[in-house]
């Protein structure tokens, strides 16, 4: 039966609050933070708190190395140090990424390609890597976009066979898993950001930091002279006998994180496996419940894949020809009016669109420069990537909720449902 859509002056589908209840452990943060205080432990790494938060995420992910950084874009830059990575190299980055994740590699003066996204997963798509790989490739960089897991198991084939790099830009992943085992143990050497606050932000946040983590020696080695200058024991730390030679400075830069930033990271770290748990049954009760309805499924993931979108929500591939031409925007306001709380903009960063591989700008690089480390930025253009370009307007997404009101779920479907049943009195 024909019902009115709340947009056209029906009632709302949604009448209970459909925002997140999940509550952030502020007084278990605040007593972290006044301890430290106390302790007058506000600085420094390789001791004290920043390593045991440093052995505690070891613990949980189960990897050999880990290193806290001051970002999840140092750590990343960290990992394509670790990597070799440099001026004549390239790296392979999803279009649809971001440039905080390979911001790194871009000023070794390495140089980005970039490739397509699965518009059925919105992951990395392998099969188009490989057709991107040269003799000049050096490094993978894919994302675990919104804890949701890139295909491992072709991309780490992919590295093996032509001896290449995986780092994986593990930024909203923390807790995620391929086949049972977490990010971070999979690839050689993956970053995470630790930004923002729970529940919200990153899976492990802090405010801002950032961690590295790996299985391989020599790669926790090389992020360790790059990004910790005078971390307490490194030199005695280190075992290659060349980068023993170095002075505590090491290679001079200091990213090690703020321990209050680690503190509060912490006490997100301790109450990641129960939001995780809860994330992914309230998204597997809407998925159910939204089943079969035209138009509209929630991204694919892969079938060894387990994550929660705690950080970036749902992504939802949205079909405008099954709704007669409905626009993301239309179908979004009508879905809003419901009381569904749906975002047409489930795309955004448009990699190689961006003004530094469209435009001339001249000077950036300092007069005479023509790109970072003086190797000039490829150029592309709009239709370059006819598969990501194509996602626009077709992705739709929500939060998502750790904890939900009793019933919203529900609702939410049916507020979903009833847009779609009746859409042609939008048209
Ligand atoms: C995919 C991705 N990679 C890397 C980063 C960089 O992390 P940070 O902001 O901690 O430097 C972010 C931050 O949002 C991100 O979303």
């Amino acid at each position: 039966m024909a019902e009115t859509l709340a947009i056209l002056g029906g009632s709302p589908a949604v009448t209970l609050d459909a925002s997140e209840q999940y509550k952030r452990p502020v007084e278990e943060e605040k007593a972290a933070v006044c301890e430290l205080i106390d302790e007058g432990f506000l600085t420094g790494s390789g001791s004290g708190p920043p390593l045991q938060f440093e052995e505690e995420f070891k613990e949980y992910i189960g990897c050999k190395y880990v290193l806290t950084t001051s970002h999840g874009h140092t750590a990343l830059a960290s990992c394509y140090f670790a990597a070799g990575l440099g001026a004549g190299d390239e790296f392979i980055h999803p279009t649809l990424g971001y440039i905080g994740s390979y911001a790194g590699a871009l000023h070794m003066g390495a140089t980005p390609v970039f490739c397509e996204l699965d518009p059925k997963t919105l992951l990395a798509d392998p099969a188009d890597i490989e057709k991107r790989v040269t003799a000049k490739t050096r490094v993978i960089n894919p994302i675990h976009m919104c804890g949701r897991v890139c295909d491992m198991d072709a991309l780490l084939d992919i590295c093996q066979r032509h001896n290449l790099v995986l780092v994986e830009d593990a930024a909203h992943a923390h807790g995620s898993e391929w086949d049972g085992v977490k990010i971070g143990n999979l690839g050689h050497i993956a970053g995470f950001s630790c930004q923002g606050l729970t529940p919200r932000s990153k899976p492990v946040a802090g405010g801002e930091a950032g961690i590295v983590a790996t299985n391989d020696r020599e790669l926790y080695e090389r992020a360790l002279i790059f990004c910790h200058l005078h971390r307490t024991g490194a030199v005695e730390e280190l075992t290659n006998p060349v980068y023993k030679q170095l002075e505590p400075q090491l290679l001079g830069w200091k990213w090690r994180a703020h321990p209050l930033a680690l503190a509060i990271a912490r006490v997100s770290l301790h109450c990641l496996p129960e939001r995780i748990e809860k994330y992914i049954a309230n998204r597997e009760e809407l998925a159910e419940k939204i089943e079969g309805i035209p138009g509209l499924e929630l991204a694919h993931n892969y079938p060894k894949a387990k994550g929660a979108e705690i950080y970036g929500g749902l992504r939802f591939l949205y079909d405008p020809e099954a709704l007669g031409g409905l626009t993301a925007e239309q179908f979004c306001e009508a879905l809003n009016a419901e009381g569904v709380p749906m975002g047409p903009n489930g795309i955004s960063h448009i990699e190689h669109l961006r003004s530094l591989y469209t435009k001339d700008l001249p000077g950036i690089w300092g007069e005479g420069h023509p790109g970072p480390a003086n190797v000039p930025l490829p150029r592309y253009q709009e239709g370059d990537f006819p598969v990501s370009e194509g996602l626009r307007g077709r992705v739709l997404q929500m939060s998502g909720w750790i904890e939900a009101v009793p019933g919203v779920i529900d609702q939410v479907a049916a507020g979903i449902r009833k847009v779609v049943d009746n859409y042609k009195a939008l048209l």
